[in-house]
């Protein structure tokens, strides 16, 4: 407070100098009350952020280091003067690394000839938008998108007449605060603004205010994620010069007004995200000017209307996620500009228009509709197209490779989840391929053979032709080529044997359910086999899970050459085939390891202690197994630093459960705080997957947050009591030790566990109190 005031008397003594300067012959250009409101502006905030926002990394160019009193403020990076009377007209702060706090008071406000003011990109966290912004009359450019500024918008900013571009993107609530309040728990992790609940909407929201149509002037208004609700003020139609408008991530709702169709300027329009609904304003296609339509995430129903020939410039067309219904128009890709055109996830049905002109679209989204049929031929006109989705609808038919391979500038192609549509390669074209394709999805389909066409393609790399009808082997001859191949799909299929893989720098190899027999394939680098199979350099992910594979695995298993050290395999899933005997002491050298499954199969072993030196485990699951005897910690291995998942249910363990265990389990003490947002274990391609047991039934995780964690010991033969040091890990989700022989009372520091959502203690012989 001292300090404050003594920054005051000196901001006071120094004001009154300068004005006293004022009278002595012009050396600055900068008026001085101005040059000292800037100062001050400047002396109640800290430059220290350094990304632009939190959305965008940007780098912060600090430009408030150039200001300083003995330097003319007009000189000043970021200030711009009138260069007859020196008045500060123009300020351009944007992503100027500021923090701290704006208030009221501000001495921004005096600066009274204001004509631009852009303070885009920095932190004014907590601080509500001032009204004193409503002062600065002359202003025709303000932009205050990504500020944390918060609270409403206050109705001052309607005298500002002159307003030719106004920017609050993003203004009332940051992202920060929202994750604060949307509940999730750790089953379901569907985060969005839609399921904000109406009570959150109606606390936390405001009306957009009619007097919005006073900026007669207005060509730009943004006002995306600035969580108004309620109907559009049909005032909004005032804005007669407008060419920009965005109004999407908003609560607002009801049908959209005809008031926006006489907005014949109108290049840029943003919907999307709203509470719209009733049916798609179909006279939005009669802007004739738009380059940028999106109308997504809204609930807006009808179909699309037939006339659409005057949009010329139409570059974006967005109606994802709404409605609709109705035939795809073939006119659609014969728009002259269009080149994005998003319908996916409405209830569009009916087969595929033919197409009569073939245009420029490069992408083309219509996965998630009902649509039926036979692709039209003249689909395979459009020449341009690099992205095409047509996944989860209702095509049949066959596609004929020679017809695929006109769309050469293919790089990603997605037609999964049309089961009665095929895939075959026609026999006249031997060395067609699509050169440009990265990734190809046909999953979920009903492909009979491997597309070996695609074979020659260098820049393939996602290969998913998961649950298909591909029977019997993949021969040597299928399998040759595929250069750049790093991630194959091939699960739920009927495959028996495979004499080679395909690729040669396989990343994840999925096999999972399939019929693949015999023993255990060598896994790559086990070099002193030679294995055709698995002479593979980079694997990742090897998932063999679900298969008929029995017998041991192999004692050689993870043995390699010294100088191919590095054995990158991070997920070994081998669960729920008919492997015996013991877990191959190798296994060691996958120094890499995260993700280890071997449930459900008949390994005949004693606790694998020795794992616990691999510093990257975090999956561990032995469950359902003939795993036996007591735990040991032999040689204080027990490390297990990275242990997030311990899995040993229904097993025969027996003897205590030794508390040096819980000692090291670093990842079930640190809280981890995701700012991110949800991340899962596995990636895009691969997703692991996992069964855990609450209340005596199993649960599938179809997606492992990174953040969960589970230790399961249930249904074995454990005595004894439980260790004290279970309650040091605080931040452990899932504690199931049901079905033993545990004894004792619970003690009172189990109730440090603060993160626990689970606790399973039932079918033991723990007495006592049930402590607070
Ligand atoms: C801004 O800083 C000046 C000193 O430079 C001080 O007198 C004034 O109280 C501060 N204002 C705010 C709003 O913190
Ligand atoms: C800044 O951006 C970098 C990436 O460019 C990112 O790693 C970092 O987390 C960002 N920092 C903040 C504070 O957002
Ligand atoms: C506002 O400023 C930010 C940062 O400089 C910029 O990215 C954005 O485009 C500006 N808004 C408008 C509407 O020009
Ligand atoms: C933001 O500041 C940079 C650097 O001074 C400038 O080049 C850019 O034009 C500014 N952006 C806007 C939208 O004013
Ligand atoms: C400006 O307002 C803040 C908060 O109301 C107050 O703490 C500060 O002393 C004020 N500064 C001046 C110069 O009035
Ligand atoms: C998760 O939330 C979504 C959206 O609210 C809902 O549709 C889904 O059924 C929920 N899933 C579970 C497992 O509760
Ligand atoms: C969304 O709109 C419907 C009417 O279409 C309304 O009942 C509902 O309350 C609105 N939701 C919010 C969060 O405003
Ligand atoms: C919008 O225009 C109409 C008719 O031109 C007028 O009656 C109305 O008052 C205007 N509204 C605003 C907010 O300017
Ligand atoms: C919309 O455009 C169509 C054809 O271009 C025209 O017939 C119709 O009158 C227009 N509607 C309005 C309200 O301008
Ligand atoms: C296919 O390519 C191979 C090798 O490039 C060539 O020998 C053969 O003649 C080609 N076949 C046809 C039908 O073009
Ligand atoms: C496990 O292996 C041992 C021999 O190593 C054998 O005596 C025992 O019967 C096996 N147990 C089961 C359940 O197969
Ligand atoms: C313990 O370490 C010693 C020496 O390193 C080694 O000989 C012995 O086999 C280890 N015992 C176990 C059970 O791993």
């Amino acid at each position: 407070m001292l300090y404050l005031i003594l920054c005051f008397i000196l901001g006071f003594f120094s004001s009154s100098l300068l004005s006293l300067s004022s009278s002595l012959p012009p050396t600055h250009l900068c008026r001085p009350e101005q040059s000292s409101a800037l100062l001050q502006f400047k002396s109640n905030l800290s430059l220290s952020i350094s990304n632009c926002s939190q959305e965008v990394h940007i780098f912060s160019i600090h430009k408030m280091d150039s200001w300083d009193e003995d330097t003319d403020c007009c000189k000043w990076e970021g200030v711009m003067c009138d260069n007859r009377k020196g008045n500060v007209i123009g300020l351009d702060l944007n992503c100027s690394g500021i923090s701290g706090s704006l208030q009221s008071n501000s001495s921004l406000f005096s600066l009274q000839n204001l004509r631009s003011l852009n303070l885009a990109g920095n932190c004014f966290r907590n601080s509500k938008i001032p009204s004193e912004f409503g002062k600065l009359r002359s202003l025709n450019y303000l932009n205050l998108s990504d500020t944390a500024l918060t609270g409403f918008v206050p109705h001052e900013i309607s005298l500002l007449s002159e307003l030719v571009l106004l920017d609050l993107e993003n203004i009332v609530l940051d992202r920060m605060s929202l994750s604060l309040v949307v509940p999730y728990s750790f089953l379901n992790l569907t985060v969005s603004l839609k399921h904000l609940s109406l009570a959150y909407w109606t606390r936390f929201s405001k009306g957009l205010p009619s007097s919005i149509g006073n900026l007669k002037h207005l060509k730009t208004l943004n006002l995306d994620s600035c969580v108004f609700i309620g109907s559009i003020p049909s005032a909004l139609g005032n804005l007669t010069k407008i060419t920009f408008l965005d109004i999407s991530s908003n609560m607002f709702q009801g049908q959209i007004r005809d008031v926006f169709w006489n907005l014949n300027d109108l290049s840029f329009l943003d919907f999307s995200s709203n509470n719209f609904s009733g049916l798609f304003p179909s006279l939005a296609f009669n802007l004739t000017s738009l380059t940028f339509m999106d109308f997504s995430s809204n609930f807006l129903q009808g179909t699309l209307p037939n006339n659409i020939s005057g949009l010329s410039y139409l570059r974006e067309l967005h109606l994802y996620a709404n409605l609709l219904n109705g035939r795809v128009l073939g006119r659609l890709f014969s728009l002259p500009s269009l080149k994005y055109l998003n319908l996916d996830f409405n209830k569009l049905n009916g087969p595929i228009d033919t197409i009569q002109e073939a245009n420029l679209v490069q992408l083309v989204d219509l996965s998630k509709n009902e649509i039926q049929g036979k692709i039209p031929s003249s689909f395979f006109d459009l020449m341009i197209l690099t992205i095409l989705d047509l996944s989860s609808n209702n095509l049949s038919g066959n596609i004929k490779s020679c017809m695929l391979v006109k769309l050469k500038n293919l790089r990603s192609h997605n037609h999964s989840f049309n089961n009665l549509l095929s895939l075959t390669r026609c026999s006249n074209d031997v060395n067609s391929t699509l050169p440009m394709i990265i990734e190809f999805h046909f999953s979920s389909c009903n492909m009979q053979c491997f597309p070996s066409f695609l074979n020659a393609s260098k820049s393939l790399q996602v290969l998913d032709l998961s649950n298909n009808q591909i029977h019997g082997s993949i021969t040597k001859w299928e399998a040759e080529g595929w250069e750049g191949l790093d991630t194959l799909n091939l699960s739920m299929n009927f495959i028996t044997t495979a004499e080679q893989i395909p690729g040669k720098h396989m990343f994840i190899l999925d096999l999972r359910f399939n019929s693949l027999q015999g023993p255990l394939p060598p896994p790559p680098q086990a070099l002193q086999i030679p294995s055709k199979i698995f002479n593979l350099s980079f694997l990742f992910v090897l998932d063999l899970s679900t298969n008929k594979l029995g017998r041991t695995i192999p004692y050689c298993f993870g043995t390699f050459s010294d100088q191919l050290s590095a054995v990158v395999l991070g997920t070994l899933n081998l669960n729920g085939n008919q492997l015996e005997g013991s877990i191959p002491p190798s296994l060691k050298n996958y120094h890499n390891l995260e993700v280890f499954y071997l449930g459900n199969n008949n390994i005949n072993d004693t606790f694998p202690y020795w794992l616990g030196t691999l510093p990257h485990l975090q999956v561990l699951v032995l469950r359902s197994n003939r795993f036996h005897g007591e735990m040991q910690n032999f040689n204080g291995t027990f490390s297990f630093s990275s242990l997030q998942m311990i899995h040993l249910s229904r097993n025969g363990f027996t003897g205590h459960i030794l508390p040096e265990l819980f000692e090291n389990l670093k990842s079930m003490k640190d809280i981890l705080v995701d700012k991110s947002g949800p991340n899962y274990m596995g990636g895009n391609y691969y997703q692991d997957s996992v069964i855990i047991t609450m209340k005596g039934l199993d649960f599938k995780l179809e997606r492992i947050l990174t953040s969960f964690t589970v230790i399961d010991f249930s249904s074995n033969h454990f005595k004894g009591s439980i260790a004290k040091e279970v309650g040091e890990l605080n931040s452990l989700i899932v504690l199931n030790f049901s079905h033993n022989s545990l004894a004792g009372n619970i003690l009172p520091s189990l109730g440090k566990m603060a993160a626990l959502e689970s606790l399973d203690l039932s079918s033991n012989k723990i007495q006592g109190k049930i402590p607070m």
